[in-house]
């Protein structure tokens, strides 16, 4: 069978970043094949180049045997190539079906087809099994909606590759289903899927094939079903992974009230509170109302890591010292002067602490990988030393190892005193990390009970 997709010796170079050296990939038609690598490790330029955003420094390309010309989008949806990006990019100001269309937006005698606009739009969220509205302005909708948009206006081109590039990572498990159930049948039809995933459960519930990428190469393929988890890591970060849930020695300390989360539920200092729940079920809200009005909240010491990192978090067209030291510029400056190198050897050990992946502390944020963007976001807040930090989702798109760097830090930071809110939807990361859980649940929240007086089920009856 004449595979849907050949890459053979991709090679593509960022100034002096070796981003991809001689990876080579092929998927079959009606195949999915998982893509899997540490932050950096060139999963996303491997994507962009297939659909036509970069183009390489080497290499081939075949789709259905033929050859095409990369670094060209047109050329990559003329041979029915798609891709959801792991950023998304809609525009705000258009409606839902819109950006579906965007485009590709049908005319008549020169003038936009408005019926016609609709139509195709709602044929592609009824391939997802999407129920939204194709007027909502797109600024208006949710993540989880937002990233339902996104895939839709993938869909909509009736793609026969399909690239999704951390799909999930703004989606609850009702959506996540959703999806899994569209990409099933669209591939019995013949669609063939290349997906990135760093929840090794939704590669294995969805791919059959994988290939691993360390460092711009592949390391290992083969078939999920053959492989344990461990060996995949392995593969991934080149080593065994000793402890997932590291912590910090901490001493109990005399309780000392940090925050008053509502009425009846109170962090003290040194304490980390777990809340669990579904996306969507208020969590967001809950630590926005804890943050406002945000300046005078960073003065006193309250440091919230949205669930918006790009739009809330992030400087993304600074360094990434820029944005490191930002909210202590006044420590780093004499005189009114700011000092590059002052800022730069401030931002240097972070960049170790945290393994981000980069040239070094002048780098811009905009060049770094997804992961290692998410990680420059976190550092911020825990260089400031916050009195009180809010984390919303705080490991999503973080790879496995990195993961555990960041528990630790979490955990650091707590054993210095610090009062710590964690939102996520992953439970046993808030098992692994938590002092006590609360379940939120359609905009309320549980009594807590410290993490060991929980069972695993009875989080999840709570919060559903
Ligand atoms: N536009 C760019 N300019 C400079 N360097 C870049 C650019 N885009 C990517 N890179 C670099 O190429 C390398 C691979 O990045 P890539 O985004 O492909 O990683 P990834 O595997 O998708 O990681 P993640 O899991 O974090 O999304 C990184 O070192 C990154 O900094
Ligand atoms: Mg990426």
């Amino acid at each position: 069978m004449i595979p849907r997709l050949q890459a053979h010796g991709i090679g593509k170079a960022f100034g002096a970043t070796r981003a991809l050296h001689g990876v080579d990939i092929s998927v079959a038609p009606g195949e999915v094949l998982a893509v899997i690598g540490e932050n950096g490790a060139g999963k996303s330029t491997l994507m962009n180049i297939l659909s036509g955003v970069h183009r390489p420094d080497s290499g081939t390309l075949l789709v259905d045997g033929h050859p095409y010309r990369a670094g060209d989008p047109q050329a990559a949806r003329a041979h029915g190539i798609a891709i959801v990006h792991q950023e998304l990019c809609l525009c705000d100001h258009l409606t839902v079906a819109e950006n579906i269309c965007l485009g590709a937006w049908p005319s008549r005698h020169g003038f936009l087809a408005r019926g016609q606009l609709a139509l195709k739009a709602q044929a592609a969220l009824d391939r997802l099994g999407a129920d939204l509205a194709l007027a909502s302005r797109c600024g208006d909708l949710s993540p989880a909606q937002r990233q339902l948009v996104e895939i839709a206006r993938a869909l909509a081109g009736e793609p026969r590759l399909l690239i999704l590039d951390e799909p999930t990572s703004s989606l609850g498990a009702r959506d996540i289903e959703l999806l899994f159930r569209a990409i099933r049948s669209l591939t019995a039809d013949g669609m063939s899927v290349v997906i990135i995933s760093h929840q090794l459960d939704e590669c294995r519930a969805l791919a059959s094939r994988f290939t691993v990428l360390r460092d711009g190469a592949s390391v290992g393929a083969g078939l999920l079903a053959e492989i344990s988890d461990s060996a995949v890591i392995r593969l991934m970060v080149g080593r065994d992974l000793a402890e997932l849930y590291p912590k910090a020695a901490r001493t109990p300390r005399t309780r000392q009230l940090a925050l008053n989360v509502t009425d009846k539920v109170t962090v003290d200092a040194g304490e980390i509170l777990g809340i669990y729940g579904l996306i969507g079920a208020g969590r967001s809200e809950l630590l926005h109302h804890l943050f406002t009005p945000p300046t005078e909240k960073l003065a006193g010491g309250i440091g919230l890591l949205s669930e918006d990192r790009r739009g809330e978090g992030l400087l993304i067209h600074r360094s990434i010292a820029d944005n490191l030291t930002l909210t202590c510029l006044a420590r780093l400056s004499r005189w009114g002067w700011l000092s590059t190198g002052r800022q730069h050897a401030a931002a240097t050990p972070w960049i170790q602490r945290l393994g981000i992946k980069c040239a070094g502390p002048g780098q811009i944020v905009r060049e770094l990988s997804g992961g290692n963007q998410q990680k420059v976001a976190l550092g911020r807040l825990l260089h400031h030393g916050c009195r009180v930090l809010l984390l919303d989702e705080p490991t999503r798109g973080i790879d496995v190892g990195a993961k555990a760097q960041i528990y630790r830090l979490i955990s650091e930071q707590a054993a210095q005193g610090t009062a710590v809110v964690m939102v996520s939807s992953y439970l046993p990361e808030l098992f692994g990390v938590c002092d006590s859980l609360a379940v939120m649940r359609q905009g309320k929240l549980s009594p807590p009970r410290p993490v060991n007086e929980w069972t695993h089920e009875q989080a999840l009856a709570a919060a559903v």
